[in-house]
């Protein structure tokens, strides 16, 4: 089964909240929305990753609570194994997600049932972990779990460190490719000691092989991605596309990656299939309700 992309990750109820601009502190504002939609990182790179032909394996967790069936939706429709995502006395993870006219997000995560992937629970699945032709993770779930996670992998890794969390350098160098985007490349370098004043993303990406990453992937939004490793820095261009929300295009990037990665193809090709998975993702509402499935026409740059 080296065919097989294993997540060990989050899976939120995304609570999504419309305003004309986002609050100042202090300020009130009236907003609009309120529905709940399926998210976690975890969950949204997973789907991500199974809606372009992918076969995903999901460990993770979610609560004994009315908001385990909307978060659990889209993994279950797109078929990922979810023989390791346990029911436990918690809540299941929630985000509140408030989206500004321009698309821009601001994102509040209670993490509940995610607190549970902590090592003994990861190292429960070591099974699992060893069959998986690529491990994908993020940073939402304890660091004990998602380095137990590393411990069990034989194959590839592949880290997206969203949130950044701290974690022990030398697991998290295990990584071929980190992918991040600028703030978190910078946060990265802090935890190796090695920060830079610049956040030019041909630099950052440098400073990261220079610290000991094999490769890395910088996801810079609507100015595309970079595929940085030892054979040279390229720019991937992403389609120019309006913005609705942009809640989850990161997660469709790194998703949509690994599915391409674990058929073969180079990072450079990977790159430039995932940046049009995640302009088309921003087009439409919620994160992992606005992905595409191998039968639609994405954007081209
Ligand atoms: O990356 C977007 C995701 O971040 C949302 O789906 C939310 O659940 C938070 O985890
Ligand atoms: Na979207």
């Amino acid at each position: 089964m080296n065919n097989r992309i294993v997540v060990v990750g989050s899976i939120n109820a995304d609570l999504n909240v419309l305003v004309d601009r986002h609050p100042a502190p202090g300020e009130t504002l009236l907003g609009s929305g309120g529905h709940i939609t399926a998210g976690g990182k975890g969950a949204n790179q997973a789907v991500a990753a199974a809606l372009q032909g992918a076969d995903v394996a999901f460990v993770g967790a979610v609560g004994k609570d009315p908001y385990a069936a909307p978060a659990l939706e889209f993994l279950r429709s797109s078929g990922v194994d979810l023989t390791a995502v346990s029911e436990v006395d918690d809540t299941t993870g929630l985000a509140v997600i408030t989206v500004a006219k321009d698309g821009e997000n601001n994102i509040v995560v209670i993490p509940g049932a995610n607190s549970l992937v902590n090592c003994d629970y990861v190292s429960s699945q070591s099974a699992l972990l060893a069959e998986a032709g690529i491990l994908l993770l993020q940073g939402e779930i304890p660091a004990d779990g998602f380095k137990e996670a590393i411990h069990h992998t034989m194959r590839r890794v592949v880290v997206n460190l969203a949130p950044v969390i701290e974690v022990e350098t030398s697991a998290l160098l295990e990584a071929d490719p980190i992918i991040a985007n600028e703030h978190e490349a910078g946060l990265i370098l802090d935890q190796f000691g090695a920060g830079i004043d610049s956040m030019d993303p041909h630099e950052l990406a440098q400073a990261l092989l220079d610290a000991g990453f094999a490769s890395v992937v910088l996801t810079l939004g609507s100015a595309g991605a970079l595929v940085a490793d030892a054979t040279g820095i390229t720019d991937i261009a992403t389609p120019t596309v309006q913005a609705v929300d942009t809640t989850g295009a990161g997660d469709a990037f790194a998703g949509a990656f690994c599915a391409r990665l674990i058929k073969g193809d180079s990072l450079i090709d990977a790159a430039t299939h995932a940046a049009r998975v995640g302009a088309y993702s921003v087009q439409t509402a919620g994160a992992q309700a606005s992905y595409p499935d191998t039968s639609v026409s994405l954007p081209s740059v």
